[in-house]
């Protein structure tokens, strides 16, 4: 069973602690878009692991993970998590593949996030900084640089040397940093060779590994609503985080894939600008209280609101979600009432799914439907019928309004917080 997970909100939905529980079953994980704009964590007792660019199946021994062509891969980050995961016992020689085809992040790439988020101003995306948007746009302008590149020293340096001219000039219109292309050179030189034994052709190692009945398991990063296709458009990431990029980022043609797993916490959040039509203080103010809620890439404060199923009754469609892992449930255990957006009201209008224009979602007013609160906690429970019988009708009522079946419950970040219904 071949399967793909995926966000089904605005990211960091828990997939990183689904993964590594569904990675028991699978025997490879393959990230196949975005960068280490991703923060993934996984809690396995006292040990805490975020992972960026690394597939959450890492920490599961004996099972392989992919960086397949679909990721964008800032080499010097990938080495620092690389060590990082060494220097914890994480044993990786011989379990990691990365892809030659995958396109690299450059100093270039982040300096220009950063020069065009300031300049935007107001309007800016409030991006990772992490140089995702660049890189990609590097990559669809045929001008960008892929780790088969940086194998090969001589290629390497001179396609090197004449981008950073080009993105100099680019940055200095800016007002950005200039970069030095032998600083640049030299850093990412020493970052392949430390890369190179992991390099090979994904394509035909994935393809081979299914031939021996292996099991894929696609690891999303962000969420449906941070696509650059079916997201709040100019508010996204820049590449393809609903299922179809699982196809188009690994070369697992679509007919190998089995079924589509998506992650949903069990109320709201988001982190940078862009429309959020539940947004709620009050439940932002509850979440941040619990020291909850904290971006784990960027540490920024997650915007926090009630529970969209416009948002993933859409989500569900694009990806074709058979089964719902729903996460968090746990942070509305305190709470009397609890809200779910059912649908919304564009001017007198109700719509069920949401409008593709973000100027239009802004203006769009949920309709909210009341749930009985269970006021007890969740943490220890690990059957569904032994949760309040309150959250087991308001977890019921989200996969109902969302169109598919929940397959798993979360109620605590730790790895046996967890149980399949
Ligand atoms: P991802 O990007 O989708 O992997 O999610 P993140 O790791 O960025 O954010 C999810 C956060 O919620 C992390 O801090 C997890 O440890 C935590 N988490 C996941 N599931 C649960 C849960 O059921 N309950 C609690 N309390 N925390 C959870
Ligand atoms: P995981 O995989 C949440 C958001 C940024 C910003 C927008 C564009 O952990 O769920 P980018 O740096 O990609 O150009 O930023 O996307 N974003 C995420 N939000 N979780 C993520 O990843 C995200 N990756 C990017 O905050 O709004
Ligand atoms: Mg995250």
């Amino acid at each position: 069973m071949n399967t793909i997970l995926v966000g089904a909100q605005w990211g960091d939905e828990g997939k990183g602690k689904i993964i590594d529980v569904l990675t028991e079953e699978a025997d490879i994980v393959v990230r196949s878009q975005g960068g280490n704009n991703a923060g993934h964590t996984v809690e396995i007792g006292k040990e805490k692991f975020i992972l960026h660019l690394i597939p959450s199946g890492i920490l599961r021994p004996g099972k392989k993970c992919v960086i397949a062509n679909g990721v964008v891969v800032d080499p010097i980050a990938l080495v620092k998590e690389i060590e990082g995961l060494e220097k914890r016992g994480i044993k990786l020689a011989g379990r990691l593949l990365i892809s030659e085809t995958a396109h690299l992040v450059l100093p270039y790439h982040r300096a220009l996030d950063e020069a065009r988020e300031l300049r935007k101003g107001r309007d800016k995306i409030g991006t990772t900084k992490r140089g995702i948007g660049p890189a990609y746009g590097d990559k669809a302008a045929r001008t960008g640089l892929r780790l088969i590149d940086l194998l090969q020293p001589k290629v390497f340096s001179a396609k090197l040397q004449a981008r950073i001219a080009e993105n100099n000039a680019i940055l200095e219109s800016l007002g950005g940093e200039q970069l030095s292309f032998p600083e640049v050179e030299k850093a990412y030189l020493e970052a392949a060779r430390k890369l190179r034994p992991f390099i090979v052709n994904t394509v035909v190692w994935l393809h081979r590994q299914l031939e021996t009945q292996k099991t894929l398991l696609f690891e999303g990063a962000q969420g449906t609503f941070l696509d650059i296709d079916f997201g709040t458009y100019p508010y996204v990431t820049s590449s393809n985080t609903t299922a179809g990029g699982s196809c188009t980022g690994s070369g697992i043609p679509p007919h190998r894939m089995d079924r589509v797993v998506g992650v949903m916490k069990a109320y709201t959040t988001r982190v940078g600008e862009g429309p959020l039509p539940t947004e709620c203080p009050e439940v932002s103010d509850l979440l941040h209280g619990m020291g909850r809620e904290f971006g784990a890439t960027t540490g920024r404060a997650r915007r926090c609101g009630w529970f969209d199923a416009v948002a993933t009754r859409y989500a569900r469609m694009v990806n074709g979600i058979d089964e719902l892992a729903i996460t968090n449930l746990d942070g509305l255990d305190s709470l009397k009432q609890i809200l779910v957006c059912v649908a919304y009201d564009l001017r007198g209008k109700r719509l069920l799914y949401p409008p593709n224009d973000a100027e239009e979602l802004l203006h769009c007013r949920p309709i909210y439907r009341k749930f009985q609160g269970w006021q007890m906690p969740t943490t220890d429970v690990r059957h569904f019928k032994k949760l309040p019988l309150a959250a087991q009708r308001y977890l019921t009522a989200l996969a109902k309004l969302t169109g598919a079946r929940l397959r798993i419950v979360s109620v605590g970040a730790q790895r046996e917080q967890t149980f399949r219904t």
